[in-house]
């Protein structure tokens, strides 16, 4: 050590530089060196060696005499004077001891390892909030009512926002939670004569066709080359080919969720068709008595109506005249809203064409995670004060109890669609067979004319039946 002491010193002085210049130190090496691969390497040593030799000389095992330098020939110099003999006797003696290395600032430790500290980041967060939540939901028992019994009636308005707010708010959420997308993919299914139960403040009508209910704005030629052109069709085809909405029914209990209702179809209805019948800010019960065509506000000679009433306890508004029933049913969130969602669902069903109608609903409700189910069932009382519905209500089994009471009640898919929303939402497509009730007791509940069975595999997240699962299991 002392031998690299000294000649570290010497050549300090014949170059006229502080011998603890950490450049002298850099420099040495390129002295026609072919030994030593990086400037760095040679610097940390010499800088180490240096350190160390005034503390512990006496201890290295080296103690060889100083060779005068010899600048250009550092071959020549006694071998513990070179980079890497210095660099190995002085990590022998202090093997981890980076002192001259400068610490990274923390700028610009973020800036080349943002990457990873994100990663680090957020798999913390992830898991803090799946230990919270688990925690949360295992504290003690969750309150957890018999659907339809719950303290307070569902309506579905919202008890403590304005419908307004109410709306707002979902415009927010429900994009981000992928309902916007389910939306839209819903009110592609809607063709021919349609009716929307529980139709709220009308979340669903921009992503309707109303082409056809709007016919009379177009020429048949325009309507045609549009429309063939957003599916891609080119001048190939027929609109003949394509099924269309040929009228829409919508029906609710609040007269102010259908004033947001009107509000938003005059917006959405292509070609103004709605600007002379609607005012800018409609108000339901005023337009409705004003009108001649009875219950309801008409628009578009009867191929728009919108209607208030009560879905579950009394029948459906009837289609439009010289209908028989409706071709599709939509219904989005409305069985968490009403007291009795089984009556809810007969009364669709007697409102559907038998065989090829086809009623959808987009709902939530219970998940198939019990962890998830317990911050539901938390969070239920306050979920209804703010939105007026039971979002812990278990939609796979006021589906299957509707089933067996509906005679030809068939469930065509059960989904639970995206992960987003983890297991809380379900798409389920119903229909109604002709079946003739028999003599006894029907209760429609045949496990060969089921659906359940047909919807497997259709969705990573679909699921059987509950009682084909158990037998399965
Ligand atoms: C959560 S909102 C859903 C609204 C709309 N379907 C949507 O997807 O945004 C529930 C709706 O159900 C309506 N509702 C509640 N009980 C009802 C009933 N018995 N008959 C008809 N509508 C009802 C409420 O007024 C409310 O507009």
């Amino acid at each position: 050590m002392a031998s690299v002491y000294a000649c570290r010193a010497f050549m300090a002085r014949s170059m006229r530089r502080p011998a603890s210049t950490p450049c002298m130190v850099a420099r040495l090496p390129k002295a026609g060196s072919t030994t030593s691969p990086s400037p760095l390497q040679p610097r940390a040593s010499w800088s180490r060696a240096a350190s160390s030799s005034s503390s512990s000389g006496k201890k290295g095992g080296n103690h060889h005499k100083p060779l005068p330098y010899r600048a250009g020939s550092p071959t020549q110099q006694h071998p513990s004077s070179s980079p890497q003999a210095t660099a190995a006797a002085s990590e022998s003696i202090f093997p981890k001891q980076p002192s001259t290395v400068t610490p990274e600032p923390v700028s610009q430790l973020f800036r080349t390892r943002w990457l990873g500290l994100f990663g680090a980041g957020a798999a913390a967060l992830c898991l803090g909030t799946f230990t919270a939540s688990f925690w949360i939901a295992n504290r003690d028992e969750a309150p957890r009512y018999v659907t339809g019994c719950e303290p307070s009636v569902p309506t579905g308005r919202p008890a403590i926002e304005s419908p307004v707010d109410f709306d707002r708010h979902l415009d927010k959420s429900e994009w981000r939670f992928g309902i916007t997308k389910l939306r839209r993919r819903l009110a592609a299914e809607a063709t021919g004569h349609v009716l929307e139960v529980a139709m709220g403040t009308g979340r669903n009508m921009e992503f309707y066709d109303w082409d056809a209910v709007t016919a009379e704005y177009v020429t048949a030629g325009e309507r045609n080359r549009t429309k063939l052109a957003k599916r891609g069709w080119g001048t190939k085809g027929s609109i003949a080919d394509l099924q269309e909405m040929e009228s829409f029914t919508g029906v609710d209990i609040s007269p102010a969720m259908l004033d947001i209702g009107l509000r938003r179809l005059r917006q959405v209805v292509p070609h103004g068709a709605m600007e002379d019948a609607l005012p800018k800010q409609p108000n339901f019960e005023q337009l409705a008595a004003q009108s001649q065509a009875g219950s309801g506000v008409h628009l578009l000679r009867g191929k728009v109506r919108v209607v208030q009433g009560d879905a579950a306890q009394s029948p459906l508004p009837a289609p439009p005249r010289g209908v028989d029933k409706y071709d599709t049913v939509i219904q989005t969130f409305g069985l968490c809203s009403v007291r009795d969602p089984t009556r809810l669902i007969h009364n669709m069903a007697a409102a559907v064409k038998p065989e090829t109608g086809r009623i959808i609903l987009l709902e939530h409700g219970r998940s198939w995670w019990e962890l998830v189910n317990g911050l539901l069932d938390r969070s239920a009382k306050g979920h209804f004060e703010r939105f007026g519905c039971w979002w812990n209500r278990n939609i796979e089994d006021i589906v299957e109890v509707a089933q067996s009471q509906i005679p030809g009640l068939e469930v065509v898919e059960f989904q639970r669609p995206g992960w987003t929303t983890l297991g809380t939402h379900v798409w389920v497509e119903l229909r109604v067979r002709d079946v003739k009730p028999t003599g006894g007791q029907d209760s429609g509940h045949d496990e060969s004319r089921s659906g359940w069975l047909g919807s497997l595999g259709s969705s990573w997240l679909t699921v059987s039946a509950p009682e084909n699962r158990e037998k399965k299991g």
